[in-house]
């Protein structure tokens, strides 16, 4: 990296940050396409986004942000205009600093379809998607923008009942009745993050023909019950790079370096060839 007093700031915002690996495959893409540019992590408590938003507005050489746990609903009231997709979803992952103006953006739910249709059309496809909180929101705004028919599993259903009247989507009764009538399966919740998480139903019943997704990073026990029964499927590795190569293009304007951005992260000891289409791209 070779910063100078020229260079543009571009950051994520998240509490905690460390874990991020945004600044991973951001600067890879940097200095890639030679751009006179850095990617942070940017650690921000709560009680202080509003000051630190208010102070980055005044800072003239500070482009862009993503925008992590959890602040990602929370910076809508602070920004000065929002997205269609952020209005409809509630969430902005990204902002962009325009002549003392933020521009809140949403492209979570896009990296989840570019990463989703690797694996398979969506349109039409009976999708069962798992949990209701804020991963969710992108996601079936994702699979309703493409015409898939949505099948919204929570653990507190009352959850999914309030969803099922922003989306799209039919609260499913009988979980084990829905996943044999799916093409593909959806997890968005946070189990599988700990080896040990109870499983969310019997993944012995999965069957070949089903479509696996899993928006966690590891290789989670659903994941692993996927690969062994020989189904399609996929980690959060995708989603994670193709929400990032649009967060890119929308500050630079560049087509993202895809291929480079995905290399960076395998270097960096995060192998995403356990999603097996996505090596073709
Ligand atoms: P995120 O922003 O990552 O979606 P969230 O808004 O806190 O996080 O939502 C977490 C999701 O994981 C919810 O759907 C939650 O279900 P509840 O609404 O019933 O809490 C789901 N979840 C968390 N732990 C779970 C578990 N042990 N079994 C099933 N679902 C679980």
């Amino acid at each position: 990296m070779n910063l100078k007093g020229s260079s543009q700031i571009y950051g994520v915002i998240g509490y905690p940050v460390h874990h991020s690996l945004s600044p991973v495959f951001q600067n890879a893409a940097f200095e890639y396409l030679g751009l006179d540019a850095v990617y942070i992590p940017l650690e921000v408590h709560p009680d202080n986004l509003e000051s630190f938003l208010k102070g980055l507005k005044g800072l003239e050489n500070f482009v862009g942000l993503n925008v992590t746990v959890p602040h990602k609903e929370k910076v809508l009231k602070l920004a000065d205009s929002l997205s269609e997709e952020v209005e409809k979803i509630g969430a902005a992952n990204t902002l962009k600093f325009n002549k003392g103006r933020i521009e809140a953006y949403n492209t979570d739910w896009l990296g989840f379809l570019r990463a989703a249709e690797l694996l398979s059309s969506l349109e039409d496809k009976r999708v069962l998607v798992l949990g209701a909180g804020g991963a969710s929101r992108a996601i079936l705004y994702a699979l309703n923008r493409v015409g898939a028919q949505v099948f919204l599993w929570n653990r507190s259903k009352d959850k999914a009942v309030k969803l099922s009247r922003e989306f799209d989507v039919s609260v499913v009764e009988d979980l084990e009745e829905t996943l044999r009538d799916s093409d593909i399966v959806v997890n968005t919740t946070s189990v599988g993050l700990k080896e040990e998480d109870p499983p969310i139903f019997d993944y012995s019943l999965l069957k070949p023909e089903h479509i696996v997704i899993d928006i966690i990073y590891r290789e989670t026990p659903l994941i692993k019950a996927a690969k062994e029964i020989g189904c399609l499927y996929q980690t959060g590795f995708p989603m994670l790079l193709y929400q990032g190569a649009e967060s890119f293009k929308i500050w630079t304007g560049c087509e993202p370096p895809l291929k480079v951005m995905e290399l960076s992260l395998k270097e960096y000891g995060y192998p995403t060839e356990n999603s097996r289409t996505h090596q073709q791209t």
